[in-house]
């Protein structure tokens, strides 16, 4: 049996240079705006939509809630005079809160009233006079985030609103999105259709959390996807949102972070900037931080939202958000999302190779320590002796041999360089092949074969207990299984082959507690809530459950255990559970 087939695939970096460089040329047209082109699969080609990452400001790291008109006009006049609008931020977009807490009597959104008393159609009319592009938040359930009006059930009137209010560009967010009874590829699908037929070629960002859209197929219809929960004011929190997309906070380790999944026209989004909105009082640190943050965003190939105060952006700041050469990084027409090519503890180098031959490295320091880093021209895919630049500091810093040393760095201490000379483009380490994720063969594949391609919580541990013993039920040693301990969540990508899933379940043995533990088996993410298996809960004295269940329609399974107490309802910190040998049979 075969199903959708809804991977990303990875297309080769010739590929993406030249998709890049055709959609550039389109959006050069005369400043005319595209209508989606047909794409290989007969799918709309979106690549022309965002060909290199977004780029824009946002309302909701600064203000939450407490947008108005006189704010919004006030950022778009600032995003112009401090140079921001030249220096590549585009889309100026209201988060939530701007909406009226009713419809109309058409089912129409409308303003708040208060807050923006001339409506969206002015708001968008004034930023369009500045040059920028009108961005706008929804929310794909009943509600918002901020309980207003969500689109649920108004997706097509919401999508033609938006177009007839030119908007350029729309979040849609996804609090509340469990009650919709809806996979999350069909709920954005259906935004993404609605919006086609407006004729409008609005930018669709997907905003959940981090709930796997480069696994589920966010791509056929969105240009960016969040890959994580929401970003703070504190560098732990931007480290913790970069790991999400360069590391193994949302993906297993073997994946090296999400690059893989990302290129021109479909982006991994970390969330948005907090550039600017750091209280650390030391100004050396401060600038440090702020850097790396920024460095971090544009090695990644993350859209670049900033979401600072614009009229009282300091100049330091702004020096920081709009540096060309470090933009020019984000904004490189090859498209690569760059990726580790050292860790020692909290000292890390990323390189992202760039599409005239040379390569930028960002050499970053997250501890507290002072440290010399080093990047060898091995790791970057280079050898003998190479010029190096210093893209904060704009200066050539000369030709260096076999390697450079940045010596010296402190707290978030970075640098950022671009290493080469120009010529063919340097080639890319291989993507993760689909046999390593996903069911490619005929007959018994054990999911503990591959490597889950999204995880939330704990991740579960290969072939072992989550205390690291051997797998066992009533006596007998199990070779193969995941354990778990507390919350594990993991998600195996787009499986489009499998007739069978079988699998046992029972509480680890070693746990003697009272608390219960539940396994469900989740045809794709949370949202859509579709449970191809519940066991119930389980206590140490419950025999282990067979699984035995037919797939049918599936696109990726999600595994989850969820340890509870029993009498609270409460999660439970300690219970240890075992999936034993899950796997998928194919039959022919
Ligand atoms: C969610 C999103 C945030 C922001 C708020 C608004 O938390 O992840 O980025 O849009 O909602 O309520």
């Amino acid at each position: 049996m075969t199903f959708h087939k809804k991977l990303h695939t990875q297309v080769s970096p010739i590929i993406l240079a030249a998709l890049a460089i055709a959609a550039s040329t389109l959006i050069g047209n005369a400043g005319a705006v595209p209508k989606p082109q047909p794409g290989k699969a007969g799918h709309p080609d979106f690549t022309h939509l965002a060909p290199t990452p977004p780029m824009g400001w946002n309302s909701w790291n600064i203000f939450a809630k407490e947008i108005d008109e006189a704010k919004i006009k006030a950022a778009a006049d600032a995003m112009v005079s401090s140079g921001m609008r030249d220096a590549g931020y585009q889309y100026l977009v209201l988060d939530d809160a701007w909406m009226a807490d009713q419809r109309d009597d058409q089912g129409a959104l409308q303003a708040d009233p208060v807050k923006f008393p001339k409506g969206m159609k002015d708001i968008g009319d004034y930023i369009h006079s500045k040059g920028l592009k009108f961005g706008i938040y929804q929310d794909r359930a009943y509600r918002t985030c901020q309980s207003l009006p969500g689109s649920f059930g108004h997706e097509q009137i919401d999508m033609a609103t938006f177009a007839a209010w030119g908007v350029d560009y729309i979040k849609m967010d996804s609090c509340s999105a469990e009650h919709n009874g809806r996979l999350s590829s069909n709920d954005y699908a259906l935004y993404r259709k609605y919006i086609e037929e407006t004729g409008r070629p609005m930018v669709l960002s997907i905003s959940d959390f981090g709930n796997a859209a480069w696994v589920w197929g966010g791509k056929a219809s969105a240009q960016l996807w969040r890959t994580g929960q929401d970003i703070r004011s504190k560098t732990s929190s931007v480290y913790a949102c970069a790991d999400n997309s360069a590391g193994s906070g949302r993906s297993h380790p073997a994946f090296n972070g999400l690059w893989q999944f990302a290129g021109p026209g479909h982006w991994n989004d970390p969330d948005m900037l907090q550039v600017g909105n750091f209280k650390i009082k030391d100004e050396g640190v401060s600038k440090s931080a702020n850097r790396a943050h920024f460095g971090l965003w544009c090695i990644l190939a993350a859209p670049l939202m900033a979401g600072n105060d614009m009229p009282n952006m300091t100049d330091a700041v702004k020096q920081i958000l709009t540096a060309p050469e470090v933009i020019a990084v984000n904004q490189d027409k090859r498209g690569v999302q760059g990726y580790k090519v050292f860790v020692d503890g909290k000292v890390e180098v990323y390189n992202k190779p760039l599409a005239d031959g040379t390569t930028a490295v960002l050499l970053l320091n997250k501890g507290r320590e002072t440290a010399d880093i080093t990047v060898t021209w091995e790791m970057i895919g280079l050898s003998g002796k190479q010029p190096v630049r210093d893209l904060w500091a704009r200066k050539n810093l000369g030709e260096f041999k076999d390697s450079f040393t940045a010596k010296g760095l402190g707290e978030h201490g970075n640098r950022m360089l671009k290493i080469g000379k120009p010529g063919t483009p340097l080639p890319m380490p291989a993507p993760m092949p689909l046999e390593k994720y996903t069911i490619t063969r005929t007959g018994v594949t054990s999911l503990c074969d591959l490597y889950y391609a999204w995880r939330d919580k704990n991740a579960p541990v290969y072939n072992k207990t989550f205390g690291g013993n051997p797998l066992r039920i009533a006596g007998k040693t199990y070779p193969k299984g995941f354990g778990c301990k507390s919350k594990a969540c993991f998600m195996f990508a787009g499986t489009e082959r499998g007739d069978r899933l079988r699998g046992t379940v029972v509480l680890d043995e070693s746990y003697q507690g009272e608390n219960e533990g539940r396994f469900r088996i989740f045809h794709e993410d949370y949202f859509g809530d579709r449970v191809l298996w519940d066991s119930g809960p389980m206590t140490k004295d419950t025999a282990a459950k067979e699984i035995d269940i037919a797939l049918e329609n599936y696109n990726c399974l999600m595994l989850v255990f969820e340890g509870k107490n029993k009498e609270t309802g409460k999660k439970a910190g300690d219970v240890l559970g075992v999936f034993v040998n899950p796997r998928i049979i194919v039959n022919d």
